[in-house]
């Protein structure tokens, strides 16, 4: 796992956990909670280490069972799917 390692980053900014989108199997009718923040260690959904932040985490329902790519880097514009934002990181 990449290295979520936020103590030098300002509340305010999100941590770049990794250049690259998780690829997650769901499940139809589950909720997963996205991690916008990067802090959390159960990358990339939330564990709660957003707390103090300004982030919040997004809740996604899934409506089918499959692979999703969600965001890695925290930077995309289409949360929580990875836009290919992180290419210009
Ligand atoms: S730990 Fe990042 S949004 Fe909750």
């Amino acid at each position: 796992m990449s290295d979520t390692s936020s103590a030098s980053i300002p509340a305010d900014e999100a941590v770049v956990v990794q250049k690259a989108p998780f690829a997650v199997d769901v499940e139809s009718g589950k909720k997963y909670w996205w991690c916008s923040c990067g802090r959390s260690a159960t990358q990339p959904f939330c564990d709660g280490s957003h707390k103090g932040t300004g982030f919040v985490p997004l809740e996604y329902a899934a409506d089918k069972d499959g692979a999703l790519y969600l965001c890695g880097c925290k930077a995309t514009c289409k949360s929580p799917f990875c836009d290919g934002t992180y290419g210009k990181l």
